[in-house]
């Protein structure tokens, strides 16, 4: 191939005195010195409409970021309108040039734009440094270069011809507009979702969430400043219903690129179902939905390792991360030494905000999240089939500041046990030593979803049964490690079940969802 195999972007340290240490602090003062006016982006045009919503540091309710300008179904009435102009002479360009234009939106964010995504992301999403660092830089400048590495091969595999005939494919986009719907909790995954299919040829419609729009508008400067033409990527914000009511009633609507809750995803896909007769094609319906994701430790595994998959897994990003470990099982001969570990732990875990670097636990996005986790905390505290080992503290006073929690239960039915919480809220259950085997079954069986999972095993055919019993529990599977941190090109991303119809994001697998190919026949 023209395009070699790439290589993951380097995570840089940010350590004390490092010159990106200081690059990045600059960014924060001086974006967080200005109130930004964001608008919407529709067909190259910035539209504002006056109706500001306002953005603040979810870790600083005091301090203003700037607000951006909310839209109605006018502006997505417009939007598809812009995007169906560029269509057409977008898919007419070939997929080298294509591939030029997200190949220097990954090179603007890995040089000039790497400070000041992540600053934006620290600042409006309540990531640290390294949080930042991993999410907005390296995951999302991986998505775009394999991801043109990924269509290279898809154009280059074509059929075979015979003396006479020549046939060939030719990956069409699909015909119409693709809806992204994307999530506060990863500034990756909310460009990976319109780029994507656009650098297939598709024109998308994006619609963040409204807690991510500050680093969304930095997306859309990358986006612009690499020469992505006008009305290929449309940027809404626009209540999320409202925005469906236009496009889901819409003839040339042609995919649903989701990532979200379980439940958002489901009520959207039905809504397609019932309009699938106003449709000119089938749509595309690709979604990453929830997850209840679990580590398991057989009697033999090593108790420190499992501590710190527990802490890391469970509590990095605030657990607000779909990968986030928030089931364990435990053999009981290992508890007190697992507890001992994680006690250790949370004597040098600060909370704090991400603006100070030593802080590696920050708030969580907003009061909605907030709300919905400290309940669980205190349902927690009431009841008598659980007690609260470590954290369970919270403070919305300056931020939505949720301190790491862990939860011990005997009963695996408890509702933080099987429900998607989304926070840093991990719920340990000790299992007999001799009935692992049963467990097994019992973590396959009591969540109805399958995004990720992490067994911990010094004995191979312990680990072996677990991968086999397990087969359909998780969508990324985890042996001695914890079930986060998923790297582009190394360990495709993506859940089935009720996580969603894991088409493994930064892939060939997901980009396949963005064509529609014609097959030629020609004979001479
Ligand atoms: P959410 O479902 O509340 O919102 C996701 C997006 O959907 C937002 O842009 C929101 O505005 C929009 N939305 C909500 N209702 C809508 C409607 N009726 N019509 C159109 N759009 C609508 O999710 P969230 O709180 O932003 O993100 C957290 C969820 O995302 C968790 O469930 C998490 O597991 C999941 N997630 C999954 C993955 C994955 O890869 N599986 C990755 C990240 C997040
Ligand atoms: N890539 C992220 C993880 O695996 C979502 O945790």
């Amino acid at each position: 191939y023209d395009i070699p195999y790439p290589t993951n972007e380097p995570v840089k340290s940010y350590a004390p005195g490092s010159p990106e240490r200081a690059e990045l602090k600059a960014a924060l003062k001086e974006m967080k010195s200005q109130e930004i006016d964001v608008p919407m982006y529709i067909g190259g045009e910035e539209v504002r409409t006056g109706n500001k919503i306002p953005m603040n540091p979810p870790y600083e309710h005091s301090h203003v970021l700037g607000h951006f300008h909310e839209g109605d179904s006018s502006h997505v009435e417009r939007a598809i309108e812009a995007s169906l102009n560029a269509r057409e002479q977008w898919a007419s360009l070939s997929w080298e040039q294509r591939a030029s234009i997200f190949l220097k939106a990954a090179d603007l964010l890995a040089g000039p734009y790497r400070a000041k995504i992540n600053a934006a992301t620290m600042l409006g999403q309540s990531k640290s440094a390294f949080q930042a660092e991993i999410d907005a830089a390296c995951e999302f400048i991986d998505f775009l270069r394999f991801n043109v590495y990924f269509m290279q091969q898809i154009y280059a595999d074509q059929p075979d011809s015979m003396p006479g005939v020549w046939n060939r494919m030719e990956y069409r986009p699909l015909e119409g507009f693709i809806f992204a719907i994307t999530p506060f909790n990863f500034t990756a995954i909310a460009g990976n979702l319109p780029s994507a299919p656009a650098m297939m040829g598709n024109v998308a419609i994006w619609k963040p969430a409204y807690t991510q729009v500050y680093s969304a508008n930095v997306i859309m400067e990358v986006f612009k400043e690499a020469g992505l033409p006008d009305g290929v990527i449309n940027l809404i914000m626009v209540d999320g219903p409202e925005a469906g009511d236009v496009i889901f009633n819409h003839h040339d609507f042609a995919g649903l690129h989701f990532t979200g809750s379980t439940g958002v995803f489901r009520q959207l896909w039905k809504t397609i179902g019932q309009n699938i007769d106003k449709y000119k094609t089938y749509p595309r319906i690709v979604g990453e939905t929830g997850g209840k994701d679990f580590i398991v430790a057989h009697p033999s595994a090593n108790a420190k390792e499992v501590s710190t998959a527990i802490v890391r897994g469970g509590f990095e990003f605030q657990g607000q991360k779909c990968s986030a470990a928030s089931r364990v099982y435990l053999p009981k001969s290992m508890w007190n030494e697992v507890k001992g570990y994680i006690e250790e732990d949370f004597k040098d875990i600060q909370m704090g905000s991400p603006e100070d670097f030593e802080n590696f636990f920050n708030a969580v996005i907003d009061k909605r999240a907030f709300d919905k986790i400290s309940k669980y905390i205190d349902d927690a505290k009431a009841s008598d089939l659980v007690e609260v080992v470590v954290g369970g503290e919270y403070d919305d006073s300056k931020g939505y500041f949720i301190q790491p929690t862990v939860l011990l239960t005997q009963d695996p039915m408890y509702t933080t046990m099987v429900e998607e919480i989304f926070g840093p809220v991990v719920t340990v259950y000790l299992y007999n030593d001799e009935n692992f085997e049963d467990t097994l079954t019992l973590v396959d069986e009591t969540s109805p979803y399958a995004l990720t999972g992490a067994i911990f095993s010094k004995d191979r055919y312990a680990a072996d049964l677990a991968t086999k019993k397990l087969v359909n529990a998780a969508g990324n599977f985890y042996i001695n490690d914890k079930p986060t941190g998923a790297v582009v090109g190394q360990q495709p991303f993506g859940g089935a079940r009720a996580s969603g119809t894991n088409d493994k994001a930064g892939s060939m697998l997901n980009l396949l969802r963005w064509i529609s190919p014609r097959t030629i026949k020609e004979t001479q």
